[in-house]
């Protein structure tokens, strides 16, 4: 998604707006630029392509001369990526400057009006509508500006305004779209998030929905949307800077990866004390015995966390739990009400469709639990409850350290619930948090299967597509294998319940197709194991994920991936970790853009 930086105070701007975007590249981008006053006019640079167009269009930051501006990454949705539809948009008097995140859904109607006032425009996008409309309400005020245009727009919107009439100072304003305040020292910073500023301060202000920020060096004001002063509490953010970069790893998806043990470590750790889960959230035994049904809804991993929680969950809980993709939830007419938990699963805690399901849930009585790994982020905000899983930042767009901190929120929460409707005995209740307590070692463990998954890459890579198959868990693994090879790798990967494969898909098996299953619980083996059986007959080049204790196959003609033996509900966080390695280095040895994959964004907060 589209990336902002801000920044008022005594240094050079250019440079930190720069420097800023490049940390904000992870969330996808397709053309940059920066707006900065230079004491005569606001200076606009911007630039269709990566951000290093702009740095050279800028001599590496020599200019814009200034110390007030905004700078801004930008993820295409109205208008195709150019420079004229690059952010900064100006107004047509270039005194006004805006970046965007977000969509304006009323800016036709917007467009038509500033028309009829005489205003002509030169791009495609909503967010140029914006600095029009800043200007046309302008009348010396900025909060007063600044109210007027919150009130007349529709969608979503993280905004960052320059004004040349206040050129050191800097309007910050949001709904829908994340947007923080970083406070420094006689300098101020806005951002998209912490990533992009974490280098100068560590104190930051969340933006609520609605409130206007008005920065300048020595100062910051926010108001809500009723012009009444709002005082903020500054956030300590504790991430160390080098948990945003690489640390020595070619790229941030392996470091993520190797980096699984101690982030599902950091998610659990809290919340077991004694041999008890303990969740910080308000869920009380009689809420817990209340609930005749679940609902996950979540996009993409997140999605397919829940396809796989869901089989944990209704196990444990003996109640249906039903797994839909939040871009469908609202239209599906879903079974919920009062008596209804609804789980969202998000990294960002910001995807758009995620973040309406979430409305919908609400808006049907529904409890709701947010799984977010963004703190402050907004369906964390807005949801009755939030489980954060303390994954640290998580930069690469294919999720992976995410997907796993969520899955072992989910068991966390499976256990806490079990216990308190009973359906599990004291002694099944030690085993299991026993078996969350041992993932972070088995995790570890599995990582050690690097070379393997390096060979099967090597002797995979070049093929057009594969197929992943499982049953049950090793289903939902399944998908999320498929997916991130897909993603990654841009190979055209399916999963198919592995059932399922002779009423139709086996029709696409042919010689030397790249086939792996996923066959994590010893009670399918044998089952899966026809099912490999009749793809091998037919030419396929197969390798299976299996367990320590399960009978030896490679006899069989197929590629055995071992891993550790576990607790079979929660065979899902090790039977992910070749799947993700796999698509890593096929996606390595093809040579693709592994952290940030072709079209797509970190945080989709778009519908
Ligand atoms: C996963 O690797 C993808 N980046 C994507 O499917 C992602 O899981 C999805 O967009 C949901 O994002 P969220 O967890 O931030 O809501």
């Amino acid at each position: 998604m589209c990336g902002i930086v801000g920044y008022v105070g005594r240094k050079a701007a250019t440079p930190i707006l720069l420097e800023g975007l490049k940390k904000l590249e992870y969330r996808g981008y397709d053309s940059a630029g920066v707006a900065v006053w230079n004491g005569e006019k606001i200076e606009v640079e911007k630039a269709k392509g990566r951000l290093r167009v702009l740095v050279e269009k800028t001599d590496n930051g020599a200019f814009p001369v200034g110390s007030a501006g905004i700078g801004h990454t930008r993820w295409s949705t109205h208008g195709k990526p150019s420079d004229i539809n690059s952010h900064p948009q100006t107004s047509g008097t270039g005194r006004t400057a805006v970046v965007h995140n977000g969509i304006i859904e009323n800016y036709m109607e917007l467009k038509e009006y500033l028309a009829s006032q005489g205003v002509t425009f030169v791009s495609e996008t909503d967010t140029e509508v914006v600095a029009h409309l800043f200007e046309h309400y302008y009348k010396g005020d900025l909060l007063e500006a600044a109210e007027r245009v919150a009130s007349v727009l529709e969608g979503s919107y993280a905004l960052g305004i320059l004004v040349a009439d206040h050129p050191d100072t800097l309007v910050a304003m949001r709904h829908d779209s994340p947007l923080i305040i970083g406070l420094g020292e006689d300098e101020n910073f806005i951002a998209s998030d912490v990533t992009a500023i974490l280098e100068h301060t560590r104190s930051v202000y969340y933006i609520e929905d609605k409130e206007i920020a008005i920065l300048t060096g020595a100062s910051v004001e926010v108001y809500d949307q009723h012009s009444r002063r709002v005082k903020k509490t500054p956030s300590h953010i504790d991430w160390d800077v080098q948990a945003a970069e690489k640390g020595g790893y070619e790229h941030f998806m392996l470091k993520e990866i190797m980096e699984q043990p101690a982030a599902v470590q950091a998610t659990i750790s809290p919340r077991i004390k004694n041999g008890r889960v303990e969740l910080e959230i308000p869920l009380s035994d009689e809420d817990i015995r209340s609930f005749d049904r679940i609902y996950i809804a979540a996009c993409g991993s997140a999605y397919y966390v829940g396809c796989a929680a869901a089989r944990v969950l209704e196990t444990l809980l003996h109640i249906p739990v039903l797994t839909q993709l939040a871009s469908e939830f609202r239209y599906q007419s879903p079974l919920v009400d009062e008596r209804t938990l609804v789980i969202i699963i998000s990294q960002s805690g910001e995807t758009a469709d995620s973040r309406a399901a979430l409305r919908e849930a609400k808006r049907l009585g529904a409890r709701t639990l947010a799984i977010v790994n963004v703190v402050g982020s907004a369906i964390a905000k807005e949801a009755d409850m939030s489980l954060y899983t303390w994954a640290g930042p998580e930069i690469a767009v294919a999720t992976t350290k995410a997907y796993s901190t969520q899955l072992a929120a989910l068991y966390l929460l499976g256990i806490r619930m079990a216990e308190a409707r009973g359906t599990v005995t004291p002694e099944r209740y030690g085993e299991l948090v026993a078996a969350v307590e041992a993932l972070p070692g088995l995790i570890e463990k599995t990582l050690g299967i690097k070379e393997q998954t390096q060979q099967l890459a090597s002797r995979w890579f070049s093929a057009e597509h594969v197929f992943f198959i499982g049953r049950g868990i090793d289903y939902a693994v399944s998908l999320e294998g498929a997916l991130k090879l897909k993603e990654i790798s841009y190979t055209m990967s399916e999963a198919y319940a592995a059932g399922e494969l002779k009423h139709g898909p086996i029709s696409l098996i042919v010689d030397g197709t790249p086939v792996i299953a996923v066959i994590s619980d010893n009670r399918l083996f044998e089952k899966t194991l026809s099912n490999i059986k009749e793809v091998s007959a037919r030419g396929a080049s197969v390798a299976a994920i299996v367990c320590e204790s399960a009978r030896d196959i490679s006899g069989e003609g197929v590629t055995p991936l071992t891993i550790p033996d576990c607790e079979p509900l929660f065979a899902a966080s090790l039977s992910v970790i070749p799947l993700q390695l796999l698509s890593y280095y096929i996606a390595s040895l093809k040579g693709c853009d592994i952290d940030k994959p072709r079209n797509l964004a970190k945080s989709v907060t778009v519908e």
